[in-house]
């Protein structure tokens, strides 16, 4: 039988900065409350970085963890792919950061700006070095501070994001190319810029020279994510060559209890097989499907063989899903 080369999740781990902010802490500064955000959202709390934690510190926590629990250290890692929206500085990318302080000898690092679909599309991205035999241990890691981002006067959005990050490592494994393979099976990655002003940041270097603050039509990107996001879930089964209902864990991107649910209902998934950390972090972007990962290998309920169906929706639009056998 042909041998083929898969991505291997060979360790998890997630960080998330020590500051709580409860719902209820925001409704000191916007017109809000804990009623409006746990119904319309299902958040109840997020984390947010110190101010003198840029996002490569939390990236550094989680890489740490994963390289741990893959039994690696940084001198084995030769690929370091962050996604990312709230990098340190404007360049170098928080990867070479990452490369650093973890003192990772030369090798390959770059940033994916895919904003919340950033974890999907650097891990899909990594498939491209780790499985043709580029990359013998890569660090795949999602890393935002997204409460930078925010226009404290703005409750429709303020209210929604958090702090942190989650990583895993890959290492390139020898399967038979079915569906019994360890590894990433498949993906579908999408976006259309057409639809940017539903969700952006309205600063840049080559704009105003500004930070910005993210702007979001809330209800618009809604509309959008259960149909985008049920698609591309879809469309990364069938290049795994799986049925959805064969997936033992869904791990969204957590945005919205409400997507979530909506999205798993659409695809027939039982909400028993949905990690939801919405509650307690919020949507950290990029980092939200490895953290959601992370704790779901803490805790226990993921378990080496099973089949992980990852999904995500973000600025641009951006969006896409894969398919993981842990
Ligand atoms: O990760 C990137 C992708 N992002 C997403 O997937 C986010 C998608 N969107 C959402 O999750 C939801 O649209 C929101 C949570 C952002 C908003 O929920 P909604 O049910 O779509 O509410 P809405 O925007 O239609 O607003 C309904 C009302 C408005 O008041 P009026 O105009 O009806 O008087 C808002 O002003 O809720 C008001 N509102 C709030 N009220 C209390 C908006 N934000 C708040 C708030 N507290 N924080």
């Amino acid at each position: 039988m042909t041998k083929v080369m898969r991505s291997v999740v060979t360790g998890v781990g997630g960080y998330l900065p020590d500051e709580v902010v409860t719902n209820n802490d925001l409704a000191q500064i916007v017109d809000t409350s804990d009623e409006w955000i746990v119904e319309r959202t299902g958040i109840r709390q997020r984390h947010r970085a110190g101010a003198d934690q840029p996002v490569s510190d939390l990236a550094v926590e989680a890489a740490k963890r994963a390289l741990a629990a893959a039994g690696r250290s940084p001198d084995d890692v030769d690929l370091i792919i962050v996604g990312t929206t709230t990098p340190d500085l404007t360049f170098p990318a928080v990867a070479t950061i990452v490369q650093r302080k973890l003192g990772c000898p030369v090798g390959v690092a770059f940033d994916v700006q895919a904003v919340c679909s950033g974890f999907v599309y650097a891990l899909s991205t990594a498939d491209g070095f780790v499985a043709r035999g580029r990359s013998k241990c890569a660090l795949v890691i999602g890393a935002e501070t997204m409460t930078r981002l925010m226009d404290w006067t703005d409750r429709g959005t303020c209210v929604l994001f958090g702090d942190g990050a989650g990583a895993v490592v890959l290492e390139p494994g020898e399967g038979d190319g079915s569906t019994a393979d360890r590894g990433l099976l498949g993906f579908a990655l999408r976006a259309d810029g057409a639809k940017q002003d539903l969700l952006y940041v309205d600063g840049g270097v080559s704009s105003n020279g500004q930070i910005g603050h993210l702007r979001m039509q809330g209800n618009q990107v809604f509309r959008h994510a259960v149909v985008n996001i049920s698609e591309a879930v879809i469309a990364a089964a069938g290049d795994a060559g799986i049925e959805v209902a064969d997936v033992d864990w869904f791990i969204p991107h957590q945005a919205n209890q409400r997507i979530l649910d909506g999205v798993a209902r659409r695809l027939g998934i039982d909400e028993a097989k949905v990690i939801s950390t919405v509650a307690e972090h919020a949507n950290t972007s990029a980092a939200s499907i490895p953290l959601a990962l992370a704790k779901g290998v803490e805790d226990g309920r993921i378990e080496p063989g099973d089949v992980l169906l990852m999904e995500a929706m973000g600025g641009g639009l951006t969006w896409g899903a894969c398919v993981v056998r842990l």
